[in-house]
């Protein structure tokens, strides 16, 4: 059994990337707001971010949350188990790529924290999943400065050509509004423009 500060200091130690606590602060207080009933997250890593966001959703509310890598899944399913969570979040073991394609559900609040080149068909696919209302929250968005940059190095260039594409497509969405916050790695939060 663990208590989720047990979990989050356990990700911590063992180096897996976990939501920032003031870009959890931002996130939360988006929830707090819109109470979803649904929630899609792409990127469980050890669930601690689904931990945390299921108890922000509407009552009887639940989430939806992908990860490829076979080790976390098994992670977070015991860390979800350990909370009693398991009626609440629920993970897709898969590659986003191929999973989000086969969902037909509307979503009230969708979280993209996973590979970063692949965030323009994230973007296309949470759009199409998105509940009138809904929400569409990225994290890692500035990626250590180097989106709104001139950083063109070769390590990271998908990534961040993913990113600067992400922003672009947004902006050219005349659909949709963007707020960029400098919390954390950088967080955007896209609504339907009323
Ligand atoms: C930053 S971590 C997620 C952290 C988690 N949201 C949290 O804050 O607790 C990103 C995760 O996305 C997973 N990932 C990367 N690309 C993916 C893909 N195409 N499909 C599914 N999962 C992916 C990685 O294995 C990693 O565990």
């Amino acid at each position: 059994m663990k208590t989720i500060e047990e979990i989050k200091q356990k990700a911590i130690e063992e180096h897996i990337p976990i939501i920032m606590d003031d870009t959890l602060e931002e996130v939360a207080k988006v929830l707090k707001e819109i109470k979803p009933k649904n929630m899609l997250e792409i990127g469980t890593a050890v669930g601690y971010s689904a931990i945390r966001f299921s108890y922000l959703l509407a009552e009887n509310g639940t989430i939806d949350t992908i990860e490829k890598d076979e080790e976390r899944v098994k992670i977070a399913k015991n860390n979800i188990k350990d909370l009693k969570l398991e009626k609440k979040i629920n993970i897709i073991a898969g590659d986003a790529v191929e999973v989000l394609p086969t969902i037909n559900k509307k979503y009230d609040a969708i979280f993209i924290d996973a590979a970063k080149g692949k965030y323009p068909f994230f973007l296309k696919e949470s759009i199409r999943l998105l509940s009138t209302k809904g929400v569409i929250i990225a994290d890692n968005i500035l990626y250590k400065g180097y989106t709104l940059s001139d950083y063109n190095k070769h390590k990271q260039r998908t990534a961040v050509r993913g990113l600067r594409t992400y922003l672009n497509d947004l902006q050219e969405n005349n659909e949709f509004e963007t707020v960029l916050l400098k919390v954390g790695d950088g967080l955007t939060i896209t609504k339907r423009k009323v």
